[in-house]
């Protein structure tokens, strides 16, 4: 096996919904190349471990349950799980989309989910259309007191910007890079001029260019059912994953000038050079 990165070892990864781990339904899953299982024992607890090559139990493996998922790390995380507090906001809905399985590096999969330059060519006529292909000039901030990635000032014109707009909207975009892997995205909520809804997703990566994405909204929303929200975002997630899969190399490459660049592509840039200099080889060239 290969070696892995200390960072990329050291975080939390989802590895299931809370909703979904029943005493019934354990998770043989996979995380960062090895076999897991995850159980929900009788009393509630959620737990799991690794398992050997032979299918063997082995070391437990640290379980936290928090924002409805199950996540668990194969290191020492420096810290706890990042913070959301909008999950515990009043009138917010939290939406648990699923998970879509995605032949690509984890990297790939935060750097699409930034990208807002192919909006009207892979989401169109929802989250854009031509001729409205201009990318704002947005601004991008490694914050170092939390040590995320913020991009902001994001502005867009959307046809359909969440399953609740009823017509196009002038969309503000802020988008939070949490962890290497963990990223979310705060836009206009088309219910509520002083709010942002959260689109957020987590790739649990089985392998270096395989990941289940899970994925939510955070929302207010009283128009969509839970069933119609997971709709919409899966419908935008299955036109990602097209895209996806075709990149190659299925790694990030994180050497200067690796692809070409435009301006649109400055929080692809920042991202790329903020997990190469915490280390993370994973999943990168
Ligand atoms: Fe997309």
């Amino acid at each position: 096996m290969t070696q892995i990165d200390s960072t990329t070892l050291n975080q939390w990864y989802v590895i299931q919904s809370s909703a979904a781990l029943t005493p019934s339904q354990p998770r043989k899953t996979r995380l960062l190349g090895r076999d897991i299982l995850a159980v929900r024992q009788e009393d509630g607890q959620a737990t799991a471990w690794e398992v050997s090559t032979k299918g063997e139990q082995g070391q437990a493996l640290p379980v936290r349950e928090c924002y409805d998922y199950v996540w668990t790390t194969l290191g020492e995380p420096d810290g706890d799980i990042f913070s959301m507090p909008e999950f515990y906001e009043d009138g917010r809905r939290m939406v648990v989309c699923g998970i879509a399985t995605v032949q690509t590096s984890p990297g790939r999969i935060i750097e699409n989910f930034l990208d807002m330059s192919h909006f009207p060519f892979v989401h169109t006529d929802v989250l854009g259309a031509e001729p409205d292909t201009e990318v704002n000039n947005y601004k991008v901030n490694l914050r170092k007191d939390v040590n995320e990635l913020w991009a902001t000032e994001c502005g867009f014109y959307q046809p359909k910007a969440m399953a609740s707009a009823t017509e196009g909207i002038e969309v503000d975009y802020q988008y939070r890079v949490a962890n290497p892997f963990a990223a979310i995205l705060y836009k206009t909520c088309p219910d509520r001029a002083d709010a942002m809804d959260l689109v957020g997703i987590l790739p649990q990566p089985l392998d270096e260019t395989n990941c289940d994405i899970h994925y939510f909204m955070l929302v207010f929303d009283d128009v969509n059912s839970d069933q119609e929200l997971i709709q919409f975002q899966q419908g935008i997630l299955m036109q990602d994953r097209v895209i996806l899969e075709n990149q190659r190399p299925r790694e990030l490459p994180l050497q200067r000038g690796a692809e070409i660049t435009i301006r649109a592509d400055a929080a692809s840039i920042q991202y790329r050079r903020w997990i190469k200099e915490m280390g993370v080889g994973f999943g990168t060239l």
